[in-house]
This record gives C-alpha cells, structure tokens and sequence, in this order.
C-alpha cells in the first residue's frame, strides 16, 4: 500500500485593514480584519508515518517541536479525534516571511488541519474544523475559510467580502521577525483613531484602498524606522495605500497595474535595500490546492 501524503499550497494573507476596537478581559484584542490570500505560498506536505507528530522544516528560524503551530494543529486535531491518533510526518516548504504579519505558521496549522480529514476519513464540517483552528492561532479561521473575508473578535467570526478588485501587490521583506505578542502590547487607544462607522463598511463591496488601515502600523514604524522609509516609498511611486500586515515588519503597496507594481519593486530594492516582490490575490477556497496525493481515502 502506498504511504498516505498529501501535499497543498498554504498561501500567506495580507491584512488591508486591521482595526483594534479594543483589549479584551482575556488579555487578546477585538478586531476588524479584511483579508486576503495571496499567491505567495509554504508547501506542505502531511504523511501518515512513524509515531508521533514531527516537522521538517528547510527554514532554520521555524520551530520543528510541538510549538510549531502546525504540529499543534495536529494535536488540537487529535484531541477532537482520539481514536483516529497516529504518527505523522509534516514538511514545510518555507517561502512565506517567517514572523512577518503574513500569518504563514497559522496558515501550515490551517494545511494541516484541512488535510488530516481527508488523509484519515474523518467527517468533519468546516465551520468545526475552524472552531478547532481558532484553539491554534487567531488567524488559522481565515486559511480554512474564503477569500477575501471581514473577520471579528480574535478573527474567528468570518464574511466573504466579494468584489475586491486584481490589485498588484507589492511585498516587501525585512530581515528580522517581530512577535504579534510584543506589537499588541505597545497598541493603545491613542493611536488607533477610529475613522470608520463599523457598520456601513461591512456592507457593500470592500471599500477603496485609501480607506484600508493598520492600527499597528505605528506601533511597528516606532519600532523600526526601516518600515516607515518603505511605507513612504511604496507611497511615493504611486501606491494607493501602503501598510504593515498584521503585526508586521512585512509592509505592502497596492498598485492599480503590474507595471507600476514592477517599478515600485525595483526601486524599493535598489535604492532602500529591500526584496520585494510582485503579489496577486487568491480569491475563493483558500486551502483548496492540492499538489499531490497518495493513498488517500476519498470522502
Ligand atoms: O492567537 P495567536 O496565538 O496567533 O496570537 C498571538 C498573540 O498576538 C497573542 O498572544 C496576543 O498577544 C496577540 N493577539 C491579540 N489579539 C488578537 C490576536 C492576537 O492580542 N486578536
């Protein structure tokens, strides 16, 4: 019998508006969330082997233990399933920043979690399967849902939000990691300013870029000035908004072509010393690739 693998894509997000509505009596934040998924995305692959859960990772700075968010994926699975337990190996192939707002360990936990089903023949309605996700990390809800999506509360309360428009992203990376932890301590209602009513933007098609905001944004450019040069920049070359994601360092433009996304990408390299790249959203199912398959039970 072939061994049991499945392989997907697990793409990262974008926040292109974060709002902090305040900090809750459990110590997380109430959030406003737009997301979206975008064609920068890790393999992985989860093959029924061994006993015990273990992650391979070809990126140093990834966790291989049971902290790695994928591995605890697995065991908030197992706990839900008992009897299904088994060993599992789970590689990561790692292109997505490591610490850098773009929810790329969230998004393997969500990999994991859409796979083990399918490798194991368990029934397993979605909205469930979020429930367990959202026992993993705040935005491991959103990789098992749609894109793009209005996401509430820790981000577990999840909107499609259709309509968004095929803007050119431009990602850039910084080399360094910043903890969601450490950039939710230093928010505070003084620097969020709330510019919207919460309840006419959810409605209709998502609003316009100029009107997306991150309110960590100026907790991460305080800390790291190198963001803020970039956010300008990004403005500068003609983005119709430039924000940290998440929590950052990561910081993207959004262009209305990819000639003036390529532009903007080569001059954030050359003249700041940033790799950037070229994005695009994916829109629908966000776990819904699958690469390879071997031995699965269909459902
Ligand atoms: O849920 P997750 O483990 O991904 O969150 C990482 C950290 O980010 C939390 O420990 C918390 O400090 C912060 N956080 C928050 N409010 C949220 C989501 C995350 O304060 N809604």
């Amino acid at each position: 019998m072939p061994a049991q693998a499945l392989t997907v894509f697990s793409p990262a997000k974008l926040n292109l508006i974060l709002k902090v509505l305040g900090r809750r009596p459990d110590g997380y934040h109430e959030l406003l969330l737009l997301n979206t998924a975008i064609d920068l995305m890790d393999r992985v692959t989860v093959t029924i082997e061994g006993e015990g859960v273990r992650v391979e990772c070809d990126h140093p700075g990834v966790p291989t233990g049971p902290s790695n968010l994928a591995a605890r994926a697995a065991e908030v699975f197992f706990a839900a399933f008992p009897d299904r337990r088994t060993g599992l190996r789970i590689g990561i192939e790692k292109k997505i920043p490591v610490a850098g707002g773009l929810g790329g360990g969230s998004s393997n936990a969500a990999a994991v979690l859409w796979c083990l089903p399918r490798l194991l023949g368990v029934e397993v309605s979605a909205e469930r399967l979020r429930a367990l996700g959202s026992e993993v990390g705040s935005d491991v809800p959103f990789f098992l849902f749609r894109s793009p999506a209005w996401a509430e509360g820790r981000g577990e309360r999840l909107r499609e939000a259709p309509g968004l428009p095929p803007y050119s992203f431009v990602v850039v990376r910084f080399p360094f990691g910043l903890g969601a932890g450490e950039i939710f301590g230093g928010w505070d209602l003084t620097s969020g300013g709330n510019r919207y009513t919460l309840g006419s933007l959810m409605e209709g098609e998502p609003p316009p870029p100029r009107d997306w905001v991150n309110d960590l944004g100026p907790v991460v450019f305080a800390r790291h000035g190198e963001t803020l040069r970039v956010r300008d920049r990004l403005l500068s070359l003609g983005g119709l908004a430039a924000l940290v994601s998440g929590s950052g360092p990561t910081v993207f433009g959004v262009f209305p072509d990819d000639a003036s996304a390529l532009r903007a990408c080569n001059l954030v390299n050359r003249d700041l010393g940033f790799a950037a790249e070229l994005r695009h959203a994916v829109p629908g199912p966000v776990m819904n690739n699958v690469l390879s398959k071997a031995g699965c039970k269909e459902r």
